[in-house]
């Protein structure tokens, strides 16, 4: 009962926080003008220092400082194409030529060459001094796993491989040749990113091992997620049901920002990151 009261008050609270302007969300547990960012890298290092299982949520503002664009926002795909006629699984069986044309190639060219920054290094590091037990991200670029993050549930998939849509047979992304659009199976069949579209389920997998990791927290890093698009976005909610803090790094305010969120670092997550693992290492 307390859940899906929980869940009815934040889809209400997502909503209404999109139709405002952002100076409007109230500050849920201090007012953020008041509190220099010094402050807020100590107040999270203390945190870490003392929560004994830390999952992060990430999303594509993690790797916007590996060059990857974000969906939403300033310099954002969504800002460019509506993802319902180029992200939707009914567009990409319409036409995968133009699915492949418009946003797979041109992914592929980015995330091939794409290498961690100090964000994924940050969580990478935060898992190494036995802090970090999982990461959840929204992300299909593999750069948590190539930062060295060893538990890491992709919820959207990954674009590491193709799939035939025929029969099935995965083919290596890098390795894939795209002189002809769109790439083919050895069977005849087009090959489609292992990811998931809008429109398609989160793999089962992911949805229930990200829901245990969320509840068993008790401290949850939500870095670089506009938090809009569900059921990513009920992760953190999970966490604070069963009473995780949940620390936001972002440099923009959230709908998890007014109700969810403990407090929120507005910053760029690479800068954050190293701000934060500088302090904790002083203090462990
Ligand atoms: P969005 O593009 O919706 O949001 C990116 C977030 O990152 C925004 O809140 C930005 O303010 C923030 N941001 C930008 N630069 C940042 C930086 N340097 N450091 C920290 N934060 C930064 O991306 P997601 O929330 O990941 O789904 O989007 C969720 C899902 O929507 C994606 O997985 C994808 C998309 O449509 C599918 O394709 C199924």
């Amino acid at each position: 009962m307390k859940k899906i009261a929980g869940y009815v008050k934040t889809t209400y609270h997502s909503i209404v926080n999109r139709l405002l302007p952002s100076s409007f969300y109230p500050t849920r547990s201090f007012n953020l003008n008041e509190v220099s960012m010094d402050d807020l890298i100590r107040r999270a290092a203390n945190d870490l220092a003392a929560a004994g299982n830390v999952v992060a949520l990430t999303g594509a503002g993690i790797s916007t400082e590996s060059g990857i664009p974000p969906f939403r926002g300033k310099g954002g795909l969504w800002e460019k194409f509506d993802p319902m006629e180029i992200a939707h699984i009914d567009a990409l069986m319409r036409d995968p030529a133009k699915v492949w044309n418009i946003l797979v190639k041109e992914m592929k060219e980015i995330v091939d060459t794409a290498t961690p920054n100090d964000g994924h290094k940050g969580l990478a590091k935060l898992e190494k001094i036995g802090k970090l037990k999982t990461v959840i991200t929204q992300n299909i670029d593999g750069l948590h796993q190539a930062a060295g993050n060893t538990d890491v549930i992709e919820f959207h998939g990954n674009f590491a491989w193709q799939r035939c849509m025929d029969c099935s047979r995965k083919y290596e992304t890098r390795k894939v040749e795209v002189a002809e659009i769109p790439p083919r199976c050895g069977c005849g069949g087009i090959l489609r990113p292992d990811a998931v579209f809008f429109g398609e389920m989160i793999p089962q997998d992911a949805m229930w091992r990200s829901r245990q990791a969320a509840s068993d927290c008790d401290l949850m890093l939500v870095v670089g997620t506009s938090a809009v698009v569900q059921p990513a976005a009920l992760m953190p909610v999970y966490a604070k049901e069963t009473g995780a803090k949940i620390i936001e790094i972002n440099p923009e305010r959230t709908p998890l920002t007014a109700e969810i969120s403990d407090y929120l670092i507005m910053g760029k997550a690479g800068e954050v990151m190293n701000q934060i693992i500088q302090t904790l290492e002083q203090k462990i």
